[in-house]
């Protein structure tokens, strides 16, 4: 048996080709091999069983006789278990092997980039909507997307973070309306001008609300500022640079960059493509005066139109989509693109592929892989959307904010003698990562209950707790006087169960990277990053790392520096700072 280091990939593929040369199996078996269970070994392999079944032969025979043409192999011992299963575990030899060869971030990269051929992709996240403050329902998108846009990055990909804000809404004709009455000077609208533009949307809606000819304006100034009317375009303009310096602002304290904010604005002149290109196909058909995409091959689309331009001949949402898909392929040349929204939009996004999908092969377009990245709601500790006391969407700015004190208060317990910036720069450290890691470390496709205790909790999947083994074993090296990774090569292979438990969960790393990956789900590495830390300080419990015997502690000092290592670019994909104390 040659087994090539820690892919289940390459586990797959050697039992197959064994399997081809022993008798009784043929092409057909495939086996799933996956992570086994702790008591069995390192990777399980299910698939002798249905396919002996399948052709009714034994299927414990069978096992056995794959496991002899497997042969010895001094990395991996392999046995039988229950009716066919094989498993599979790495011999300490092995295990010491793997920690020597993974040494530093740029082996995990390497490793990590060989797993798949690079692609040119899009991450389209954050994407929040002028003339509106963000608030907690923001974070989401703004943080996975960061999350995506890493991991790609550290895959070798050429990736452009585009933040495509809703800029070009009816929002403006109700917000312009509110503006041009209350006759406010958008120059001066003092400290907090984005809660002002805010308010004087809030008295737009009302306006509208009790008054139909208040509706009929602000109709018509969205009409005004769409056919580029020069004072409501320049009304805009303000809003939107209002709007804009005050997400910079979020960006900034949360550490998210982009390279291009182009927003849905950017793409109005470049509708009059989309519209031609669907009509030309007849893709697209006329629906009580509106232009609309049908998708009679889907149960729902078929009924629910997909409406790419208003029965006023105005472009919306959709239409600005298309046209962002043509430009990110024909200017940036994209292989993939990632929309990262809340999943109240999988309609929009299901119905926008479709009919890209028709489009392009209609016109013989490479169109690239397309994929939305959607999650759930953040509820409140009363299970609903959460908000203010006052019933007020939570701004975003204020969650951080408070954040950070309410970490400044722990950090204040466990070190009162801090000096005033050192407190400062680790309240900001675990306060931010904690909100960011309370938000990864759910399956994102689910609903999650916003705790601040849990969240903040130096015990169990926090990100806290997390920062708190870095900083352990910083320390560990620290009272050695020694960096982390020097002297490794005299260590030798783990011995006890705890050093080989650990080692054990050393080596899924570079596969719960590729997992994350390909399910575009941060929180398979958060759950792994959590069972190491958990299973280092099992370790550390029971085996003493400072002892006396050279060898036992050179080979134990191994185990802590990889762990370090692990954690610390697991963090750092997940965009969550570190601290050499806390
Ligand atoms: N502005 C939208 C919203 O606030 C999200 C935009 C997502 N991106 C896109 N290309 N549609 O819901």
């Amino acid at each position: 048996m040659q087994i090539s280091y820690d892919l289940t990939g390459e586990l797959d593929r050697t039992l197959r080709e064994t399997a081809s040369r022993t008798d009784g199996f043929n092409d057909d078996f495939s086996p799933e091999i996956r992570p086994a269970d702790l008591r069995f070994g390192d990777y399980q392999a299910n698939g002798v069983l249905p396919f002996a079944k399948k052709y009714g032969l034994n299927p414990r025979e069978m096992a056995e006789k794959l496991i002899e043409a497997l042969g010895e192999d001094e990395s991996m011992d392999v046995d039988l278990a229950g009716p066919g299963f094989l498993n599979f575990r790495f011999t300490p030899a092995f295990r010491l092997a793997w920690m020597q060869k993974y040494s530093s971030i740029h082996d995990f990269r390497e490793a990590f980039q060989a797993s798949r051929k690079p692609f040119r992709v899009v991450v389209d996240f954050s994407s929040p909507n002028t003339a509106k403050q963000m608030h907690v329902g923001h974070i989401r998108s703004t943080i996975i997307g960061d999350v995506i846009a890493r991991l790609f990055d550290f895959g070798g990909n050429e990736v452009t973070r585009d933040n495509h804000v809703g800029d070009w809404g009816t929002q403006f004709g109700i917000l312009i309306l509110a503006i041009k009455r209350s006759k406010s000077d958008l120059e001066d609208l003092g400290q907090d001008s984005i809660a002002k533009l805010e308010d004087l949307y809030r008295e737009g809606n009302q306006l509208i609300a009790e008054d139909e000819s208040f509706r009929m304006e602000a109709r018509s100034e969205l009409v005004k500022l769409q056919q580029g009317e020069k004072e409501n375009i320049g009304i805009w303009e303000k809003v939107n640079a209002i709007s804009l310096a005050s997400f910079l602002h979020v960006y900034e304290r949360l550490g998210i960059r982009f390279d291009d904010i182009l927003g849905e604005s950017f793409y109005r002149d470049k509708v009059d493509a989309v519209y031609e290109g669907l009509t030309k196909h007849a893709i697209c058909e006329e629906s009580e005066g509106a232009m609309v995409v049908f998708h009679r091959e889907h149960k729902r689309f078929a009924k629910q139109p997909f409406i790419v331009r208003k029965s006023d001949g105005a472009s919306n949402y959709a239409t600005t989509d298309l046209a962002t898909v043509c430009y990110r392929v024909e200017k940036l040349r994209a292989e993939e693109i990632v929309y990262v929204t809340d999943g109240r939009q999988q309609d929009h996004f299901s119905q926008l592929f479709l009919t890209a999908e028709k489009w392009f092969a209609a016109e013989g377009k490479f169109l690239p892989h397309l994929s939305h990245v959607w999650f759930g709601t953040i509820l409140g500790e009363d299970n609903k959307a959460i908000k203010t006391r006052e019933g007020q969407p939570v701004k975003l700015l204020d969650l951080l904010d408070e954040a950070i004190a309410r970490a400044k208060v722990i950090v204040r317990q466990k070190n009162p003698e801090l000096d005033e910036i050192e407190m400062e720069k680790r309240s900001r450290i675990i306060g931010l990562g904690a909100i960011r890691y309370a938000d990864l470390s759910q399956d994102r496709t689910l609903d999650y209950v916003f705790s601040w205790d849990k969240l903040l909790a130096l015990q169990g999947n926090t990100a806290p707790y997390l920062q708190y083994a870095v900083a352990r074993i910083r320390s560990i090296f620290r009272k050695l006087k020694m960096e982390p990774g020097s002297g490794e090569e005299a260590a030798s292979a783990p011995v006890t169960e705890s050093e080989n438990l650990l080692a054990r969960k050393l080596i899924y790393f570079p596969s719960v990277l590729e997992q994350t990956q390909r399910e575009l789900k941060p929180h398979h590495l958060c759950g792994y990053l959590y069972e190491l830390a958990t299973d280092f300080s099992s370790f550390y419990n029971s085996d003493k790392v400072l002892v006396d015997d050279p060898d036992v502690r050179a080979r134990r000092m191994l185990l802590c520096s990889r762990t370090l290592l692990i954690l610390e670019t697991g963090l750092e994909l997940l965009g969550i700072e570190t601290l050499a104390q806390m």
